[in-house]
């Protein structure tokens, strides 16, 4: 991408904002960045090693609904484009504790609106062409039964305190577009994986519990489907939709990777088994598969139907699940430092809150 762009990226410590600066850095040397995070428990400094200080680059530790902290940014960097990550990210928290993602995911998005209305006041009828991408998820849309995809013209129909925050926002960019004028995208994209995902979120999570010989829970009947995106493949669809999306509109994203809990569970177990072999006891990780008292609310299935996006931004998937999940478990095992040092003693999952248990045991045989 040629043109230069004073870029504000908020969220950039987390797991995809981590992997998107570094896919800017690759890409785009004429860019100067500016990352704006709070470091929650899921914005760890660690995941952006290596990208420096300097001309293209500032990291600025900060909340997103601080309303004069953003205007200075605004001010100060003369931003022209926003790559808006920074969220509450995960549905299970959502359900223990809703406050704090309505408070980042509408309010701070509504921060952020409002700065970039503030500034850009008269800019996009100039010669400079500002752009707000709202980066969202597919969660919006509900869930769907057996057959069908979640397309941009679905209705919306969020069932978590966590996917209702992010419609919220969703509505409120849109509302920014036609009231205001304000030259927004919106993407909306299906469950990621990849490295510096926190092992809160199933993929990593299982991966830890597997090297660590600790139970693998599963919610339900573990045939809830999910559509899986290697975070590269996202990274590179938010790059060509800033580069070639249309003004206003909004863009699924997907993988066309269907696949059940279970079947994802058992997949990793295999790998693991693979590359370090069996458990001391000599079982093989599926052993520690358990299933648990389902998630409140869990949505069925999410499929994404991505036609609009590879026609009108070229964009498609270009890793497939098999190598990209090899490749995931290969890189948590060689950071196990990494995932050692961000969960302290005190990480207490979802399931250990809801249902008081500090330690689930896999099923004895
Ligand atoms: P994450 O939880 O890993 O990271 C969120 C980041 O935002 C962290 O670095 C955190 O410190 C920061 N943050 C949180 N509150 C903040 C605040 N008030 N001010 C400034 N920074 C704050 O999330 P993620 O999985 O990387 O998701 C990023 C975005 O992508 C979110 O908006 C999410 O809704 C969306 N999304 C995620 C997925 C997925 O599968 N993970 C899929 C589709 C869309
Ligand atoms: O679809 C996009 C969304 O994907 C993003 O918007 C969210 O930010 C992201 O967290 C993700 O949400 P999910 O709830 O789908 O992801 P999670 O990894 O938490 O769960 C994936 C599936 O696995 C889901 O059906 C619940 C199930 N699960 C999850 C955990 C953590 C289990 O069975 N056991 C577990 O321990």
């Amino acid at each position: 991408m040629d043109t230069a762009r004073k870029v504000l990226v908020t969220g950039g410590c987390g797991f995809i904002g981590a992997n998107f600066v570094r896919h800017l850095h690759r890409t785009c040397p004429r860019w100067r960045v500016v990352n704006l995070d709070t470091l929650t428990y899921a914005g760890n400094l660690d995941n952006l090693q290596g990208i420096e200080e300097g001309n293209r680059y500032r990291f600025v530790k900060g909340d997103i609904c601080n309303t004069a902290l953003v205007e200075e940014i605004f001010v100060a960097e003369q931003i022209d484009t926003v790559v808006h990550f920074a969220a509450e990210s995960h549905v299970d928290r959502s359900i223990t504790g809703p406050a704090e993602f309505i408070q980042t995911n509408i309010i701070g998005t509504f921060t952020l609106l409002e700065a970039a209305r503030r500034n850009w006041q008269d800019q996009h009828r100039g010669g400079t062409h500002p752009l707000f991408l709202h980066v969202s998820t597919d969660e919006v849309y509900g869930s769907l039964g057996e057959t069908g995809y979640f397309r941009e013209t679905t209705a919306y129909d969020p069932r978590s305190p966590y996917s209702a925050s992010k419609a919220s926002s969703d509505h409120l960019v849109n509302g920014y577009f036609h009231t205001y004028d304000l030259p927004v995208m919106i993407t909306n994209c299906s469950n990621n994986y990849g490295p510096y995902q926190f092992p809160e979120k199933l993929i990593p999570l299982i991966i830890h519990n597997c090297l660590q010989g600790r139970a693998l829970p599963v919610y339900g009947d573990g045939k809830n489907i999910r559509d899986w995106l290697h975070v590269q493949d996202h990274c590179e669809a938010i790059a060509a939709v800033l580069e070639k999306g249309a003004i206003g509109a909004s863009y699924n994203i997907g993988g066309n990777n269907e696949k059940e809990n279970l079947e994802v569970v058992e997949r990793i177990c295999d790998i693991v088994d693979d590359r370090v072999g069996p458990l001391s006891s000599g079982e093989k990780r599926r052993s520690l598969i358990t299933f648990v008292t389902d998630r409140l609310g869990h949505d069925r299935r999410y499929a994404i139907d991505a036609g609009k996006i590879k026609e009108q931004v070229g964009w498609q998937p270009k890793i497939t699940f098999d190598e990209g999940i090899r490749k995931t478990v290969d890189w948590y095992l060689e950071h196990q430092q990494w995932v050692n040092t961000i969960i302290d003693g005190s990480y207490r999952g979802y399931y250990e809150k809801m249902y008081g248990n500090r330690e689930i045991l896999p099923p004895q045989r």
